[in-house]
């Protein structure tokens, strides 16, 4: 969880938050979808938004936190120019798709969901991207890169400013 202290919201961010949540109804049985309302709203999960929504509904910030951070589909932090996809599926992975993982973690310094400090890459895992023949395979932005080695991460990175 962070740790952080919340930034202070403006006036207009607690309009739009208002508004979202208005616009749904039974809105504690329908966390999972405020949060994708708020996310297509600023591009990403704030926590001061995600704090904001928890009061706003009676629950809970580890609640809203947990379920942010369990599904793949929401970015907490704001998304990089690029998106690095790591395929996770189960005919990547018997091909090393963990090593993958890895070493690209370790290259940007973040993790799965993670952005990098300089906004250039957001990172995540993904389920089968339905060319398993080429496993282990990757996507960053639109372009598919199959078959690929640790070794090659640097050069494939290095093409993305
Ligand atoms: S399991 Fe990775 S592309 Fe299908």
């Amino acid at each position: 969880m962070s740790g952080t202290k919340p930034k202070e919201l403006s006036w207009e961010e607690k309009r739009m938050l208002d508004m979202i949540i208005d616009s749904v109804e039974d809105t504690k049985h329908q966390k999972l979808l405020l949060l994708q309302l708020i996310q297509k709203e600023y591009n990403s999960l704030r926590d001061e938004h995600m704090r904001y929504l928890a009061k706003s509904i009676g629950t809970s910030y580890s609640d809203i936190y947990g379920i942010a951070t369990f599904y793949a589909q929401f970015n907490l932090s704001p998304p990089g120019r690029h998106t690095i996809s790591v395929c996770m599926g189960t005919g990547c992975h018997v091909k090393g798709s963990k090593r993958i993982l890895e070493k690209i973690q370790g290259n940007l310094g973040i993790k799965v969901n993670g952005t990098t400090k300089d906004g250039r890459f957001s990172l995540k895992s993904v389920r089968c991207l339905g060319c398993c023949g080429l496993a282990p395979v990757i996507m960053i932005d639109d372009e598919t890169f199959g078959r690929v080695r640790s070794s090659q991460i640097d050069s494939i990175l290095e093409k993305f400013e």
